[in-house]
């Protein structure tokens, strides 16, 4: 809360985001979530138990006698893909109960797919689930999860509703008291109370925030869905980041088949993580084990494939780079999936410390399949990318490189070096271009390069 008007949001820096709030005014004071409890507490018995697997929202206790609480299992989904980016202890991973998890991305990106498969998934388990779809009729949904196969064994512990208005919702969680509620999608609920229109950010904020609470109140697990727009940034699922425990990004390229399932934040699991999907004709399908995310060629002039570690996860990745003709001063650099600094930074390398000559040129990057690498053992893949599309030079079929490129045109040590060669030896690769570094033995034959001038006779 902040004590005068501002035009910017201090937490998340989203513009015309804070409202006035007045104590008292339009609500009654105790809180905006006081309709939420009050909505709860007149629960029949079922409910009162469930409220007993919550935070357990007592008063201040010295910390000593406070119950050591991760004893509780968590709620497996049935993907482990997913599983594992929800977190937990090997065998025992997915949703914590009594937490809030948003799953944003972009329309059409397979949100619905992939939290209908988890809710069948979740039901199959022995958790009851209640799924609500805001945007589709309780027969659409159906008729998808018929289509996805998800009604065999034990649907019956999976409930649907069509609903948009908040009250109800949580009346009906009240009546199913489920282990896990998914509302799809949060954008389209609202408040009946609120004088706001349904849609605008206040509704947005105060029903997922009213979620947020339900889950810690009534030791459900809540998983909410937010569209986000291409950019990222102007929808309101950036504004409800700091209200839930985890968020969940679900990104690819439409184009492609791959999905993936990152976390942005986790209170209850590492960030890095990733899920990787394949979009098929029967609903999203786990990809397990690294795949070469892109046509896996990597021999061509300006495509290198890198063994990127995200998480836990070792995944071969292909970066392309392409180099056309521009001006002096006014060179394009684009990218997709790759960090623009980053390639900024590898273009000025190249000129400086291997003679490659690009101030004229437009420089355009991409990871291929929707990736988005953060890892820097990817410069050097990327910056052999960009000389080998330049200077129209690839490396021989069946070789991925890996090393992070320093300013002074050396090549550093990466972390995970041995999980990345046997992942590329794994997957069939012959040859890893690697930084000087200690390492294991391996069966693919290790090229060490300690500088970006040797790294650049790979290139044939
Ligand atoms: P959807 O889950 O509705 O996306 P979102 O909820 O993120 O808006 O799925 C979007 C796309 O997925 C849709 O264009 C069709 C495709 N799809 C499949 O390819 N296979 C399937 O089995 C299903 C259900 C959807
Ligand atoms: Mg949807």
């Amino acid at each position: 809360m902040q004590g005068r008007w501002m035009g910017r949001c201090p937490d998340c820096g989203t513009w015309d985001a804070l409202e006035a709030h007045r104590e008292g005014a339009g609500e009654k004071s105790g809180g905006p979530q006081r309709g939420i409890a009050e909505a709860w507490a007149a629960v029949s018995d079922g409910g009162a138990d469930l409220a007993g697997g919550g935070m357990g929202m007592s008063g201040a206790v010295p910390i000593g006698e406070v119950e050591a609480s991760e004893s509780t299992p968590r709620i497996g989904t049935g993907l482990p893909e997913l599983d594992r980016v929800l977190g937990g202890p090997a065998g025992g991973q997915g949703l914590v109960r009594g937490s809030a998890v948003l799953v944003g991305g972009p329309p059409g990106i397979g949100k619905s797919t992939l939290l209908l498969q988890a809710a069948a998934g979740i039901a199959r388990g022995g958790t009851r689930v209640l799924y609500v779809s805001s945007e589709e009729s309780a027969a659409q949904v159906r008729a998808r999860a018929e289509r996805l196969g998800a009604l065999g064994g034990r649907a019956g512990d999976l409930y649907l509703l069509a609903d948009t208005n908040l009250g109800r919702i949580v009346e009906q969680a009240r009546r199913v008291t489920p282990g896990v509620l998914v509302v799809d999608s949060v954008q389209m609920v609202h408040k009946a109370e609120l004088p706001a229109t349904p849609g605008s950010v206040t509704q947005l904020r105060r029903c997922c925030a009213d979620l947020a609470y339900l889950a810690k109140l009534s030791g459900m697990a809540v998983v909410l869905v937010g569209h986000v727009t291409k950019d990222d940034q102007l929808a309101g699922p950036r504004l409800l980041e700091h209200l839930v425990d985890a968020v969940l990004r679900f990104e690819g390229d439409r184009q492609h088949a791959h999905r993936i399932v990152r976390a942005a934040k986790n209170r209850y699991g590492a960030t890095q993580e990733i899920g990787l999907f394949e979009m098929t004709a029967g609903g999203l399908r786990d990809l397990p084990g690294g795949v070469v995310v892109g046509t896996g060629g990597g021999g061509r002039p300006g495509s290198v494939v890198c063994p990127v570690l995200t998480g836990t996860r070792c995944v071969m990745v292909e970066v392309q780079a392409l180099t056309a003709t521009g001006f002096v001063g006014a060179a394009k650099r684009k990218c997709s999936g790759i960090d623009a600094n980053r390639l900024a930074m590898l273009i000025a390398v190249l000129e400086q410390h291997a003679e490659v000559r690009l101030a004229d040129r437009d420089v355009f990057a991409s990871a291929v399949g929707g990736l988005r690498v953060i890892d820097p053992g990817a410069d050097l893949a990327l910056l052999l990318a960009v000389a080998g599309a330049q200077l129209r030079r690839g490396l021989g079929s069946g070789t991925a490189v890996v090393g992070e490129v320093g300013l002074g045109g050396e090549i550093r040590p990466v972390a995970g070096l041995e999980q990345r060669v046997a992942e590329a030896a794994r997957l069939g690769y012959k040859r890893v271009v690697v930084p000087r570094q200690r390492r294991e033995r391996s069966e693919v034959e290790a090229v060490e390069v300690a500088s970006v001038a040797r790294a650049m006779e790979e290139l044939g």
